[in-house]
């Protein structure tokens, strides 16, 4: 049979409505490892629990509900006790079932953005109030970091839905219907930002700043974890795996090659590098967007008019999204670092310094967030050119 091209899979695979898990988690809201950590009892916990057996999992959602748990439990039992003394050895009763079902997801052996975010919520009533079902330290903040991120996701479904009627748009060479799938694009993208606005009315920058980041830091590129954590009863050789970070969630990367923008390579690496922390049909999508025909191609082509005004506004929208984004990493990590430092030392709020200049995915802040905003101004084509 004549094999279909590439991007044909995104029109028949991703009738999709978003990346979250769309179903309801089960009723498994779960303060469980959330008071471990608080009573700093976790080293205890973790190596008296039994070997978990992954084969007794019943499909991919209770595999990714167990990722998420895995995941949490792991981050706890490293960090616990702050930067200062980091777990370098991962019991094998948490390192065994942790692997074994990383590998069956193809996900990192860490806490990722599809654990902490896109599997991590559940409704809480028929209103449907959410809630998230696994929590660890910061209380109304993570709570408040978490879903507020599941509602940046959420506000990009008409985003991604847009990518695909894209594609079948220039496929099919309808200039309307391209038309339209930018505008949705654009508005999408400007939901985005207005959703992220409201990290500001739930999340607490000092309390994000000084107790939530620790437990999303990995030890890839952590100063705290130069060697790396050994996963007892997997490798005798440490491995080492890049902190939660929402560079990992697939929407913006989608978005980035929908519309052609190309990063220079320090930055490029870097998320290429976090595609490998995404559920891997997620990073299938974005490389099929990648090798659909090319919209910026098509733009260039039509010349000055309604598609190529639409185009720039998308990048418009984009950029102006990561400035905002970039005035919300600076209150969260730069203002609060600032603040931190001059707290006193007894302060209960005292915050681990190893990643003072980085974020969690380990990235130089600032410098790589410029960098990414600059090259989306830089793809607006210029009318006349
Ligand atoms: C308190 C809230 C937030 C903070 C402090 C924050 C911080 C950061 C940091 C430090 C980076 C650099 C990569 C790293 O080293 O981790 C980053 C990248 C990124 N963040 Fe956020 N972030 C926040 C919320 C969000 C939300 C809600 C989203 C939406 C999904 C998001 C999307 C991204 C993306 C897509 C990148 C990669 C750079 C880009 O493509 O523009 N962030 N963030």
């Amino acid at each position: 049979m004549h094999e279909l091209p590439r991007w044909r899979h995104l029109v028949f695979h991703w009738n999709l409505t978003s990346f979250l898990i769309s179903k309801r988690s089960p009723k498994s809201q779960d303060p469980y490892v959330c008071s471990l950590l608080c009573s700093c009892n976790l080293w205890n916990i973790s190596q008296q629990l039994p070997l978990l057996d992954c084969r007794f999992l019943e499909g991919y959602r209770e595999q990714r509900l167990a990722h998420l748990v895995l995941g949490a439990i792991t981050m706890g039992y490293v960090w616990q006790e702050g930067e200062t003394q980091p777990r370098g050895v991962l019991p094998r009763t948490l390192a065994i079932p942790f692997v074994e079902v990383s590998r069956a997801l193809g996900l990192p052996p860490i806490l990722v953005h599809s654990d902490l975010v896109l599997t991590n919520w559940t409704k809480r009533n028929p209103k449907g109030n959410l809630e998230t079902i696994i929590s660890l330290p910061g209380g109304k903040s993570l709570r408040g970091f978490v879903l507020v991120t599941v509602l940046v996701e959420k506000a990009a479904a008409p985003g991604v839905k847009a990518l695909v009627q894209g594609v079948e748009a220039i496929v099919q060479s309808s200039q309307d219907a391209l038309l339209q799938a930018l505008q949705q694009l654009r508005l999408s993208i400007q939901d985005i930002t207005r959703t992220l606005g409201q990290m500001h009315d739930y999340v607490d920058p000092d309390i994000f700043y000084a107790a939530i980041r620790i437990f999303l830091s990995g030890w890839k590129d952590n100063p705290a974890m130069p060697t790396g954590l050994i996963y007892e009863g997997v490798s005798t050789e440490p491995l080492w795996y890049s902190g939660g970070s929402a560079a990992q969630s697939s929407v913006l990367h989608a978005f980035d090659e929908f519309l052609g923008i190309r990063h220079c390579k320090e930055s490029a690496d870097f998320l290429h590098r976090m595609r490998d922390y995404m559920p891997p049909s997620h990073k299938a999508f974005i490389e099929d967007i990648r090798s659909a025909p090319a919209l910026r191609g098509r733009v260039l082509a039509c010349g000055p008019g309604p598609c190529l005004t639409a185009y720039n506004q998308c990048l418009q929208a984009l950029a102006e999204l990561r400035r905002y984004h970039i005035t919300v990493v600076a209150r969260y990590l730069v203002t609060a670092a600032a603040r931190a430092r001059s707290r006193s030392q007894g302060d209960l709020l005292r915050p681990p310094k190893a990643l003072e200049d980085r974020g969690t995915g380990g990235t130089p802040v600032l410098s790589f967030l410029k960098s990414v905003r600059e090259a989306t101004l830089d793809a607006i084509i210029c009318p006349r050119a």
